[in-house]
C-alpha cells in the first residue's frame, strides 16, 4: 500500500483544488494494483476496486488513505466482474450530489454513484484543447453525456454547440452544468435522442466547424464501436465544410489508434489526421495504445 500512499499524495499536490484521478492502477504502472483507481472530487476521494478482494485488503486501503488529512471523506465502490457492485461510505459527510471544478469550470457530479459520476476525468486534455480552439465555431457534440465538452466549448468562445445524447438525465445535467457556469442558454441546443434516429435534426442545425465524437465502447443496443463507429464517421462529410475539424475519441483498451485511423481512411478519405492529444498525467499508462485515444482530424477536401 506504500506505493498507493505515495502516488496519491503526489497527485494531490498537483490538484490545485480541482478534480483529478489520484491513483490510476488500471494503467498497469503500479504492479499488484491494476484493479484500483481513486478519483478526487475535493475534498472527497472515490476508490473503485475492479476485482474481488478480501475485506482485509479494503480495510488496509482505507487505513492507508485515512492518514491523508486533505481527504475529508472516502467512498469505496466494488465493481468486480460478474458481481453486483456495492459501495460504502467509509468516512465523511459525502453528499449525493456536489459541484466540482476542472480547468476553472464547474461540473455537477455524484461521487456516491456506482457507475459514472458525471465527469470523465480522463478527458481533461480533450476539454482543454476544446477551450483553446473553439472560438467562433459551430460545434457538434455527439454522445455528449453531461455536456462537459459543450461547457468547455462555450467557455472557449464557441458560437453555438449542439449536444446529442440519448440519455435525458445526462442532458438535463448538461443543462445544469451550463447554468452553473453562467453560460448563455441561447448558444446551446440539447437533443435527447438516439443519434442513429436523428441524423436529419443534426444535419439541419449544421454545418459544423468542429465535431466531437466520444461514444461508449460497448453499450449493446445503443452503440458498439466495432459495428457502429463507422456509421457515425460516414456522416462527417455531410455535416462539415472544408476546414472543419473532428475530435474522434475511443476508450477501449483492446483497440489502439489504428482502429480509428483505419475507419477514418475508409469512411472519410477527405479528412487528414493531425495529431493524437496527450492524455492527462494523472492517467499513466504502461502501454499508451491501451489508454484513451483522442485523434484530431481536419477536412481538407
Ligand atoms: C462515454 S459517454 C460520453 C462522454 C461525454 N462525451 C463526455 O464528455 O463526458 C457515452 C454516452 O453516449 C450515449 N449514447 C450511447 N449510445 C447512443 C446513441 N445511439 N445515441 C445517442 N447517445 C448515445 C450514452 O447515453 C452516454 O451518455
Amino acid at each position: 500500500m506504500q506505493q498507493v500512499l505515495s502516488e496519491v499524495k503526489q497527485q494531490l499536490e498537483q490538484t490545485l483544488g480541482e478534480s483529478r484521478r489520484v491513483f490510476h492502477g488500471r494503467g498497469h504502472c503500479f504492479p499488484g494494483f491494476e484493479h484500483l483507481v481513486i478519483d478526487w472530487f475535493p475534498p472527497f476521494a472515490v476508490a473503485r476496486i475492479y476485482k474481488d478482494v478480501e475485506p482485509e485488503w479494503v480495510e488496509q486501503l482505507c487505513e492507508t488513505l485515512k492518514v491523508i488529512e486533505q481527504i475529508k471523506g472516502l467512498v469505496v465502490q466494488q465493481r468486480s466482474r460478474g458481481r453486483e457492485s456495492s459501495q460504502q461510505i467509509i468516512w465523511g459527510d459525502i453528499p449525493e450530489q456536489m459541484n466540482t471544478t476542472e480547468l476553472g469550470l464547474l461540473y455537477k457530479v455524484k461521487p456516491q454513484r456506482n457507475q459514472n459520476s458525471g465527469l470523465f476525468l480522463d478527458m481533461r486534455e480533450g476539454r482543454r484543447w476544446v477551450i483553446d480552439n473553439a472560438t467562433g465555431k459551430r460545434v457538434l457534440n455527439l454522445f455528449s453525456y453531461t455536456c462537459a465538452f459543450s461547457v468547455a466549448a462555450i467557455a472557449g468562445g464557441a458560437d453555438h454547440v449542439v449536444n446529442v445524447d440519448m440519455s435525458r438525465g445526462a442532458i438535463n445535467t448538461g443543462k445544469d452544468n451550463h447554468r452553473l457556469n453562467d453560460l448563455p442558454a441561447e448558444k446551446t441546443t440539447f437533443l435527447a435522442y438516439d443519434l442513429f434516429r436523428s441524423w436529419k435534426k443534426v444535419k439541419q442545425r449544421g454545418p459544423y466547424d468542429l465535431i466531437v465524437i466520444d461514444p461508449p465502447s460497448f453499450q449493446p443496443g445503443s452503440f458498439v464501436a466495432e459495428q457502429d463507429y463507422k456509421k457515425v464517421l460516414r456522416r462527417l462529410s455531410d455535416l462539415t465544410t472544408v476546414g472543419g475539424q473532428v475530435l474522434a475519441c475511443h476508450n477501449d483498451p483492446k483497440n489502439g489508434t489504428d482502429f480509428l485511423k483505419d475507419l477514418m481512411l475508409q469512411e472519410c478519405p477527405g479528412f487528414q489526421f493531425k495529431k493524437r492529444l496527450d492524455n492527462p498525467s494523472d492517467f499513466p499508462e504502461a502501454e499508451i495504445e491501451k489508454g484513451l485515444k483522442v485523434l484530431l482530424y481536419v477536412r481538407e477536401q
